[in-house]
Protein backbone atom coordinates (compact mmCIF):
# COMPACT_ATOMS: atom_id res chain seq x y z
CA UNK A 1 0.00 0.00 0.00
CA UNK A 2 0.79 3.36 -0.68
CA UNK A 3 1.70 5.91 2.11
CA UNK A 4 -0.31 8.71 2.03
CA UNK A 5 0.03 11.87 4.58
CA UNK A 6 -1.88 12.28 7.58
CA UNK A 7 -3.65 15.53 6.22
CA UNK A 8 -4.72 13.26 3.37
CA UNK A 9 -6.60 11.17 6.01
CA UNK A 10 -9.81 13.14 6.13
CA UNK A 11 -10.41 12.19 1.99
CA UNK A 12 -10.43 8.81 2.62
CA UNK A 13 -13.36 8.24 5.31
CA UNK A 14 -13.72 4.33 6.17
CA UNK A 15 -10.94 3.60 3.92
CA UNK A 16 -8.13 1.63 4.96
CA UNK A 17 -4.55 3.82 4.11
CA UNK A 18 -0.93 3.85 5.39
CA UNK A 19 0.73 6.38 7.47
CA UNK A 20 4.42 7.26 8.32
CA UNK A 21 5.89 9.70 10.80
CA UNK A 22 6.91 10.22 14.59
CA UNK A 23 4.80 9.64 17.83
CA UNK A 24 4.26 13.21 18.85
CA UNK A 25 2.76 11.87 22.18
CA UNK A 26 0.87 9.13 24.15
CA UNK A 27 -1.81 9.20 26.06
CA UNK A 28 -3.24 5.75 27.99
CA UNK A 29 -6.48 5.34 28.39
CA UNK A 30 -7.01 2.28 30.11
CA UNK A 31 -8.22 -0.76 27.32
CA UNK A 32 -7.50 2.19 24.57
CA UNK A 33 -3.92 3.70 23.49
CA UNK A 34 -4.00 7.37 21.55
CA UNK A 35 -1.02 8.44 19.48
CA UNK A 36 -0.65 11.78 17.85
CA UNK A 37 1.43 10.56 14.76
CA UNK A 38 3.07 13.64 13.36
CA UNK A 39 4.44 14.17 9.63
CA UNK A 40 5.16 16.95 7.65
CA UNK A 41 1.65 17.46 6.59
CA UNK A 42 0.97 17.79 10.39
CA UNK A 43 -0.62 15.59 13.21
CA UNK A 44 -2.74 12.42 12.84
CA UNK A 45 -4.62 10.78 16.23
CA UNK A 46 -4.40 7.26 16.12
CA UNK A 47 -6.13 4.52 18.08
CA UNK A 48 -4.88 1.46 19.20
CA UNK A 49 -5.46 -1.33 21.17
CA UNK A 50 -3.05 -1.65 24.09
CA UNK A 51 -0.57 -4.29 22.92
CA UNK A 52 -0.08 -3.12 19.30
CA UNK A 53 1.64 -0.44 21.05
CA UNK A 54 3.06 -1.82 24.27
CA UNK A 55 6.63 -0.73 23.60
CA UNK A 56 6.04 2.57 21.48
CA UNK A 57 7.49 5.40 23.04
CA UNK A 58 7.70 9.16 21.91
CA UNK A 59 9.71 10.26 18.55
CA UNK A 60 9.46 6.78 17.53
CA UNK A 61 9.37 6.56 14.10
CA UNK A 62 6.79 4.41 12.59
CA UNK A 63 4.37 3.50 10.05
CA UNK A 64 0.44 2.34 10.50
CA UNK A 65 -2.00 1.10 8.76
CA UNK A 66 -5.71 1.26 9.79
CA UNK A 67 -8.90 2.19 9.04
CA UNK A 68 -9.58 6.36 8.43
CA UNK A 69 -12.77 6.85 10.78
CA UNK A 70 -15.01 9.90 11.76
CA UNK A 71 -14.65 10.81 15.72
CA UNK A 72 -17.17 11.19 17.99
CA UNK A 73 -18.38 14.85 18.07
CA UNK A 74 -17.13 15.42 21.68
CA UNK A 75 -13.68 14.18 20.54
CA UNK A 76 -13.20 16.89 17.54
CA UNK A 77 -10.13 18.61 17.82
CA UNK A 78 -10.61 22.12 15.87
CA UNK A 79 -7.12 23.11 16.09
CA UNK A 80 -6.25 20.49 14.17
CA UNK A 81 -6.38 19.73 10.18
CA UNK A 82 -7.08 16.16 10.67
CA UNK A 83 -9.44 17.18 13.72
CA UNK A 84 -12.53 15.28 12.94
CA UNK A 85 -10.97 11.87 12.13
CA UNK A 86 -8.58 9.54 13.79
CA UNK A 87 -6.89 5.96 12.34
CA UNK A 88 -7.97 2.97 14.23
CA UNK A 89 -4.73 1.30 13.91
CA UNK A 90 -4.62 -2.48 12.69
CA UNK A 91 -0.88 -3.29 12.08
CA UNK A 92 2.14 -1.46 13.32
CA UNK A 93 5.68 -1.30 12.17
CA UNK A 94 8.30 0.63 13.89
CA UNK A 95 10.94 2.13 11.72
CA UNK A 96 13.28 3.49 13.72
CA UNK A 97 13.63 3.66 17.96
CA UNK A 98 13.98 6.50 19.77
CA UNK A 99 15.90 7.44 23.21
CA UNK A 100 13.51 8.96 25.94
CA UNK A 101 13.11 12.23 25.38
CA UNK A 102 15.34 14.97 27.97
CA UNK A 103 12.37 16.93 28.76
CA UNK A 104 9.08 18.18 27.22
CA UNK A 105 8.91 20.25 24.44
CA UNK A 106 6.46 19.05 22.22
CA UNK A 107 3.40 20.87 22.81
CA UNK A 108 3.37 25.01 21.52
CA UNK A 109 3.23 26.24 25.24
CA UNK A 110 5.67 23.78 26.93
CA UNK A 111 8.70 25.84 24.56
CA UNK A 112 7.68 29.14 25.66
CA UNK A 113 8.90 27.59 29.35
CA UNK A 114 12.37 26.61 27.93
CA UNK A 115 14.88 29.00 28.07
CA UNK A 116 16.38 30.62 24.56
CA UNK A 117 20.34 28.23 25.54
CA UNK A 118 18.15 25.47 26.39
CA UNK A 119 16.21 25.73 22.87
CA UNK A 120 19.55 25.52 21.26
CA UNK A 121 21.65 23.47 23.13
CA UNK A 122 19.01 20.82 21.90
CA UNK A 123 18.00 22.30 18.76
CA UNK A 124 17.85 19.16 16.80
CA UNK A 125 15.49 18.04 18.88
CA UNK A 126 13.13 21.51 19.69
CA UNK A 127 13.05 22.47 16.44
CA UNK A 128 10.63 19.33 15.64
CA UNK A 129 8.02 21.47 18.12
CA UNK A 130 5.36 22.58 15.74
CA UNK A 131 5.52 26.46 17.35
CA UNK A 132 9.14 26.37 15.90
CA UNK A 133 8.93 25.05 13.25
CA UNK A 134 6.30 27.34 11.99
CA UNK A 135 8.93 30.08 12.23
CA UNK A 136 11.01 27.81 9.59
CA UNK A 137 7.93 27.70 7.54
CA UNK A 138 7.25 31.40 7.46
CA UNK A 139 11.12 31.64 6.18
CA UNK A 140 10.77 30.25 3.62
CA UNK A 141 8.16 31.82 2.24
CA UNK A 142 9.56 35.52 2.57
CA UNK A 143 12.89 33.87 0.61
CA UNK A 144 10.23 31.96 -1.92
CA UNK A 145 8.45 35.00 -2.26
CA UNK A 146 11.75 37.11 -2.68
CA UNK A 147 12.58 35.24 -5.36
CA UNK A 148 9.42 35.04 -7.19
CA UNK A 149 8.60 38.76 -6.87
CA UNK A 150 11.99 39.79 -7.93
CA UNK A 151 11.93 37.36 -10.83
CA UNK A 152 8.44 38.91 -12.21
CA UNK A 153 9.96 42.23 -12.31
CA UNK A 154 12.80 40.85 -14.70
CA UNK A 155 15.74 40.36 -12.11
CA UNK A 156 18.03 37.51 -12.48
CA UNK A 157 19.31 36.01 -10.03
CA UNK A 158 22.99 35.03 -9.11
CA UNK A 159 25.44 33.26 -7.08
CA UNK A 160 27.56 35.50 -5.11
CA UNK A 161 30.94 33.85 -3.51
CA UNK A 162 31.13 34.14 0.62
CA UNK A 163 35.22 33.92 0.31
CA UNK A 164 36.52 37.05 -0.09
CA UNK A 165 39.75 39.40 -0.76
CA UNK A 166 38.43 42.94 0.69
CA UNK A 167 36.04 44.08 3.20
CA UNK A 168 33.06 45.67 1.65
CA UNK A 169 31.06 47.15 3.84
CA UNK A 170 33.98 47.90 6.45
CA UNK A 171 36.96 46.54 7.68
CA UNK A 172 35.51 46.31 11.51
CA UNK A 173 32.88 43.32 11.43
CA UNK A 174 34.89 41.00 9.66
CA UNK A 175 35.72 37.20 10.13
CA UNK A 176 39.16 36.66 9.09
CA UNK A 177 40.34 33.06 7.25
CA UNK A 178 43.76 31.81 6.52
CA UNK A 179 43.45 31.03 2.83
CA UNK A 180 46.04 28.55 1.39
CA UNK A 181 48.42 31.11 3.63
CA UNK A 182 46.85 34.17 1.77
CA UNK A 183 44.55 36.53 3.80
CA UNK A 184 40.87 36.48 2.85
CA UNK A 185 37.45 36.86 4.42
CA UNK A 186 33.78 35.44 4.94
CA UNK A 187 31.41 37.96 3.12
CA UNK A 188 30.18 40.89 5.05
CA UNK A 189 27.87 41.16 2.43
CA UNK A 190 27.37 40.53 -1.91
CA UNK A 191 27.42 44.31 -2.36
CA UNK A 192 30.63 44.16 -4.67
CA UNK A 193 29.42 41.63 -7.34
CA UNK A 194 26.03 42.49 -6.97
CA UNK A 195 27.10 45.59 -8.60
CA UNK A 196 29.29 43.69 -10.85
CA UNK A 197 26.68 41.64 -12.34
CA UNK A 198 24.62 45.11 -13.29
CA UNK A 199 27.22 45.07 -15.88
CA UNK A 200 25.09 41.62 -17.40
CA UNK A 201 22.23 41.59 -16.55
CA UNK A 202 20.86 44.97 -15.52
CA UNK A 203 18.53 43.77 -12.42
CA UNK A 204 20.05 41.06 -10.25
CA UNK A 205 19.19 39.33 -6.77
CA UNK A 206 21.10 36.69 -4.32
CA UNK A 207 20.06 34.84 -1.15
CA UNK A 208 22.96 34.34 0.53
CA UNK A 209 24.84 33.73 3.67
CA UNK A 210 26.78 36.66 5.25
CA UNK A 211 28.99 36.69 7.92
CA UNK A 212 29.45 39.53 10.71
CA UNK A 213 31.99 39.42 13.62
CA UNK A 214 29.27 41.39 15.58
CA UNK A 215 31.85 42.17 18.77
CA UNK A 216 28.52 41.75 21.42
CA UNK A 217 25.17 39.67 21.94
CA UNK A 218 21.86 41.89 20.94
CA UNK A 219 18.56 40.71 20.12
CA UNK A 220 19.15 41.60 16.24
CA UNK A 221 22.78 40.82 15.25
CA UNK A 222 23.93 37.64 14.44
CA UNK A 223 27.23 36.20 13.14
CA UNK A 224 25.81 34.90 10.11
CA UNK A 225 22.72 35.46 9.15
CA UNK A 226 20.52 35.16 5.27
CA UNK A 227 21.06 38.18 3.50
CA UNK A 228 18.11 39.08 0.45
CA UNK A 229 20.08 41.02 -1.66
CA UNK A 230 19.26 43.22 -5.04
CA UNK A 231 20.35 45.96 -7.28
CA UNK A 232 18.98 47.67 -10.40
CA UNK A 233 20.59 49.25 -13.30
CA UNK A 234 19.08 52.58 -15.28
CA UNK A 235 17.56 54.02 -12.01
CA UNK A 236 16.50 57.83 -12.91
CA UNK A 237 16.51 58.35 -9.40
CA UNK A 238 17.45 56.51 -5.80
CA UNK A 239 13.81 56.90 -5.00
CA UNK A 240 13.30 53.97 -7.55
CA UNK A 241 15.09 52.18 -5.51
CA UNK A 242 12.48 53.11 -2.61
CA UNK A 243 9.47 52.04 -4.54
CA UNK A 244 10.56 48.92 -5.80
CA UNK A 245 11.33 48.39 -1.85
CA UNK A 246 8.07 49.17 -1.14
CA UNK A 247 6.90 46.45 -3.83
CA UNK A 248 8.62 43.82 -2.85
CA UNK A 249 8.43 43.98 0.96
CA UNK A 250 4.68 44.46 0.33
CA UNK A 251 4.80 41.40 -1.87
CA UNK A 252 6.36 39.20 0.52
CA UNK A 253 3.65 40.14 3.36
CA UNK A 254 0.82 39.61 1.06
CA UNK A 255 2.52 35.71 0.30
CA UNK A 256 2.79 35.01 3.85
CA UNK A 257 -0.86 35.91 4.55
CA UNK A 258 -1.93 33.82 2.12
CA UNK A 259 -0.03 31.13 2.56
CA UNK A 260 0.96 30.89 6.17
CA UNK A 261 -2.27 31.34 8.30
CA UNK A 262 -1.09 28.57 10.20
CA UNK A 263 2.14 29.67 11.17
CA UNK A 264 0.70 33.09 11.66
CA UNK A 265 -1.94 32.15 13.94
CA UNK A 266 0.16 30.34 15.82
CA UNK A 267 2.13 33.85 17.17
CA UNK A 268 -1.05 35.56 17.14
CA UNK A 269 0.64 37.75 14.36
CA UNK A 270 -0.21 40.13 12.27
CA UNK A 271 0.61 41.16 9.09
CA UNK A 272 0.22 44.77 8.59
CA UNK A 273 -2.36 47.10 6.68
CA UNK A 274 -0.14 46.61 3.31
CA UNK A 275 -2.86 49.55 1.93
CA UNK A 276 -1.28 52.28 4.00
CA UNK A 277 1.30 54.07 1.97
CA UNK A 278 5.35 53.76 3.93
CA UNK A 279 6.06 56.67 4.59
CA UNK A 280 9.08 58.47 4.01
CA UNK A 281 11.58 60.53 6.55
CA UNK A 282 14.72 62.44 5.96
CA UNK A 283 17.23 60.51 9.24
CA UNK A 284 17.31 64.57 10.66
CA UNK A 285 14.02 65.26 10.56
CA UNK A 286 13.20 61.87 12.20
CA UNK A 287 16.02 63.02 15.40
CA UNK A 288 14.21 66.55 15.29
CA UNK A 289 10.50 64.25 15.61
CA UNK A 290 12.18 62.33 18.51
CA UNK A 291 12.86 64.85 20.06
CA UNK A 292 9.47 66.39 20.66
CA UNK A 293 8.24 63.57 21.39
CA UNK A 294 10.52 62.26 24.02
CA UNK A 295 12.71 65.08 24.88
CA UNK A 296 15.97 63.00 24.11
CA UNK A 297 17.99 65.00 21.84
CA UNK A 298 19.84 62.59 19.70
CA UNK A 299 20.11 65.50 17.03
CA UNK A 300 23.42 65.18 16.14
CA UNK A 301 24.48 61.88 16.48
CA UNK A 302 24.85 60.13 13.45
CA UNK A 303 22.70 57.33 13.46
CA UNK A 304 19.55 55.96 15.26
CA UNK A 305 20.20 54.37 18.37
CA UNK A 306 17.89 51.51 18.96
CA UNK A 307 15.57 53.47 21.15
CA UNK A 308 15.29 56.10 18.19
CA UNK A 309 14.18 53.63 16.13
CA UNK A 310 11.70 52.10 18.15
CA UNK A 311 10.06 55.44 18.81
CA UNK A 312 10.19 56.51 15.33
CA UNK A 313 8.30 53.48 14.65
CA UNK A 314 5.36 54.86 17.09
CA UNK A 315 5.51 58.20 15.35
CA UNK A 316 5.04 56.56 12.11
CA UNK A 317 2.32 54.43 13.53
CA UNK A 318 0.39 57.76 15.56
CA UNK A 319 0.65 59.43 12.68
CA UNK A 320 0.66 57.60 9.30
CA UNK A 321 -0.98 54.19 10.88
CA UNK A 322 2.03 52.67 9.13
CA UNK A 323 3.98 49.63 10.78
CA UNK A 324 6.68 50.71 8.76
CA UNK A 325 8.92 54.08 8.21
CA UNK A 326 11.55 54.60 5.33
CA UNK A 327 14.67 56.93 7.13
CA UNK A 328 16.25 58.47 4.57
CA UNK A 329 19.76 60.87 4.11
CA UNK A 330 21.76 59.11 6.73
CA UNK A 331 25.68 60.86 7.55
CA UNK A 332 27.93 60.38 4.67
CA UNK A 333 30.36 59.08 7.00
CA UNK A 334 28.16 56.60 8.28
CA UNK A 335 27.94 55.10 5.03
CA UNK A 336 30.64 53.03 3.39
CA UNK A 337 32.46 54.16 0.56
CA UNK A 338 30.54 52.90 -2.40
CA UNK A 339 27.29 55.28 -1.69
CA UNK A 340 26.13 58.22 -3.48
CA UNK A 341 26.45 61.39 -1.47
CA UNK A 342 23.23 63.82 -2.17
CA UNK A 343 24.81 66.21 -4.48
CA UNK A 344 22.16 69.38 -2.87
CA UNK A 345 24.19 68.38 0.46
CA UNK A 346 27.31 66.17 0.38
CA UNK A 347 27.53 65.18 3.65
CA UNK A 348 24.57 63.12 3.62
CA UNK A 349 23.75 60.27 1.28
CA UNK A 350 21.08 59.20 -0.80
CA UNK A 351 20.52 56.29 1.23
CA UNK A 352 17.97 54.43 3.19
CA UNK A 353 16.36 52.45 5.85
CA UNK A 354 13.02 50.51 6.41
CA UNK A 355 12.07 50.33 9.61
CA UNK A 356 9.44 47.43 10.84
CA UNK A 357 8.07 47.49 14.08
CA UNK A 358 10.82 49.41 15.69
CA UNK A 359 13.90 47.58 13.61
CA UNK A 360 16.00 48.31 10.47
CA UNK A 361 15.37 45.57 8.17
CA UNK A 362 16.65 46.79 5.08
CA UNK A 363 19.35 49.14 4.17
CA UNK A 364 19.77 50.69 0.51
CA UNK A 365 20.97 53.69 -1.88
CA UNK A 366 21.96 54.85 -4.81
CA UNK A 367 25.85 54.07 -5.45
CA UNK A 368 28.75 55.65 -6.73
CA UNK A 369 28.98 54.42 -10.33
CA UNK A 370 31.58 56.61 -11.50
CA UNK A 371 34.91 54.90 -11.73
CA UNK A 372 37.05 58.32 -10.95
CA UNK A 373 34.89 59.06 -8.16
CA UNK A 374 34.71 55.77 -6.90
CA UNK A 375 38.45 55.87 -6.55
CA UNK A 376 38.69 59.27 -5.05
CA UNK A 377 35.82 57.59 -2.40
CA UNK A 378 37.84 53.98 -1.57
CA UNK A 379 40.86 56.34 -0.92
CA UNK A 380 39.13 58.82 1.16
CA UNK A 381 37.80 55.54 3.23
CA UNK A 382 41.32 54.60 3.63
CA UNK A 383 40.72 51.66 1.69
CA UNK A 384 44.10 50.96 -0.98
CA UNK A 385 42.99 50.82 -4.44
CA UNK A 386 44.44 48.21 -5.53
CA UNK A 387 42.69 45.59 -3.06
CA UNK A 388 39.58 47.43 -5.07
CA UNK A 389 41.11 46.39 -8.54
CA UNK A 390 39.01 43.57 -9.56
CA UNK A 391 35.55 45.17 -8.73
CA UNK A 392 36.75 48.61 -10.05
CA UNK A 393 36.99 47.13 -13.33
CA UNK A 394 33.31 46.81 -13.83
CA UNK A 395 33.22 50.96 -13.44
CA UNK A 396 35.70 51.59 -15.55
CA UNK A 397 34.15 50.02 -18.42
CA UNK A 398 30.53 51.39 -17.72
CA UNK A 399 28.15 51.09 -15.10
CA UNK A 400 25.00 52.81 -15.50
CA UNK A 401 23.51 54.64 -12.71
CA UNK A 402 22.59 52.74 -10.22
CA UNK A 403 21.17 51.07 -6.69
CA UNK A 404 20.23 48.63 -4.57
CA UNK A 405 19.17 47.25 -1.05
CA UNK A 406 19.27 44.21 1.16
CA UNK A 407 16.94 42.77 3.34
CA UNK A 408 18.08 40.69 6.39
CA UNK A 409 15.92 37.80 6.06
CA UNK A 410 15.92 37.12 9.74
CA UNK A 411 14.99 40.48 10.78
CA UNK A 412 11.66 40.17 8.66
CA UNK A 413 10.68 36.93 10.10
CA UNK A 414 11.74 38.23 14.11
CA UNK A 415 9.28 41.51 13.56
CA UNK A 416 6.70 39.50 11.48
CA UNK A 417 6.66 36.99 14.22
CA UNK A 418 7.04 38.87 17.00
CA UNK A 419 10.05 36.86 18.40
CA UNK A 420 11.89 37.98 20.91
CA UNK A 421 15.32 37.11 20.09
CA UNK A 422 16.64 37.20 16.37
CA UNK A 423 18.58 33.98 17.45
CA UNK A 424 14.75 32.44 17.44
CA UNK A 425 14.50 33.43 13.35
CA UNK A 426 17.29 30.96 12.62
CA UNK A 427 17.75 27.43 12.46
CA UNK A 428 20.87 27.77 13.61
CA UNK A 429 22.20 30.75 15.17
CA UNK A 430 26.49 31.78 15.31
CA UNK A 431 27.53 34.28 17.96
CA UNK A 432 30.07 35.36 20.06
CA UNK A 433 29.03 32.38 22.37
CA UNK A 434 28.03 29.76 20.46
CA UNK A 435 28.62 27.74 17.01
CA UNK A 436 26.21 24.94 17.49
CA UNK A 437 27.79 24.07 21.30
CA UNK A 438 28.37 26.52 23.39
CA UNK A 439 32.06 27.86 22.83
CA UNK A 440 32.68 27.72 26.84
CA UNK A 441 32.27 23.72 25.95
CA UNK A 442 34.86 23.62 23.25
CA UNK A 443 38.80 23.32 23.15
CA UNK A 444 40.44 26.60 21.57
CA UNK A 445 42.75 26.37 18.12
CA UNK A 446 46.25 26.01 18.60
CA UNK A 447 46.85 29.02 16.23
CA UNK A 448 48.99 26.65 13.35
CA UNK A 449 48.77 28.09 9.97
CA UNK A 450 47.78 25.13 7.17
CA UNK A 451 50.25 24.91 4.69
CA UNK A 452 49.22 24.66 1.06
CA UNK A 453 49.44 21.04 0.30
CA UNK A 454 51.59 20.84 -3.18
CA UNK A 455 49.71 20.22 -6.83
CA UNK A 456 49.25 16.42 -7.19
CA UNK A 457 50.36 15.62 -10.79
CA UNK A 458 46.91 14.15 -12.65
O1 LIG B 1 22.86 47.57 6.76
P1 LIG B 1 23.70 46.49 6.12
O2 LIG B 1 25.00 46.23 6.73
O3 LIG B 1 23.81 46.86 4.59
C1 LIG B 1 24.49 46.14 3.63
O4 LIG B 1 24.96 45.03 3.80
C2 LIG B 1 24.48 46.81 2.29
N1 LIG B 1 25.40 46.10 1.38
C3 LIG B 1 23.09 46.78 1.76
C4 LIG B 1 22.92 47.51 0.46
O5 LIG B 1 22.47 46.93 -0.49
N2 LIG B 1 23.26 48.76 0.46
O6 LIG B 1 22.85 45.14 6.13
C5 LIG B 1 21.64 45.04 5.44
C6 LIG B 1 20.56 44.41 6.32
C7 LIG B 1 20.17 45.24 7.54
O7 LIG B 1 19.21 46.20 7.22
C8 LIG B 1 19.64 44.17 8.46
O8 LIG B 1 18.31 43.84 8.12
C9 LIG B 1 20.51 42.99 8.16
O9 LIG B 1 21.03 43.18 6.86
N3 LIG B 1 21.63 42.83 9.11
C10 LIG B 1 21.71 41.85 10.03
N4 LIG B 1 20.87 40.85 10.36
C11 LIG B 1 21.25 40.00 11.33
N5 LIG B 1 22.43 40.08 11.98
C12 LIG B 1 23.32 41.06 11.68
N6 LIG B 1 24.50 41.09 12.30
C13 LIG B 1 22.96 42.01 10.67
N7 LIG B 1 23.61 43.06 10.11
C14 LIG B 1 22.77 43.54 9.17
Amino acid sequence: MKRILNIETIKYLGKKVKVCGWVNSRRDHGGIVFLDLRDRSGILQIVSKPDLVKEIKEEYVLEIEGTVQKRPLKMVNKELETGEVELQAEQIRVLVKSEVLPFDFKNKDSVSTLSLPTLLDYRPLTIRNEKIKAIFKVSAEVVDSFRRTLKNLDFVEFQSPNIVPVAAEGGAEIFHIDYYDYDAYLAQSPQLYKQIMLGVFERVFTVTHVYRAEPSITTRHLSEYTSLDTEMAFINSWEDLIDTCEILIKSILTDVQKDCQKELSLFNAEIPDLKVKIPRLKMREAQKIIFERTGRDNRKEPDLEPEDEREICKFAKDKYNSEFIFITHYPTKKRPFYTYPDPKDIDHTLSFDLLYRGLEIVTGGQRINDYEMLVKNIKKWGNDVKDFAFYLQAFKYGIPPEGGFALGAERIVKQLLGLENIREATPFPRDTERIDQRLSLLQKRKKTKTKPKKKSKK
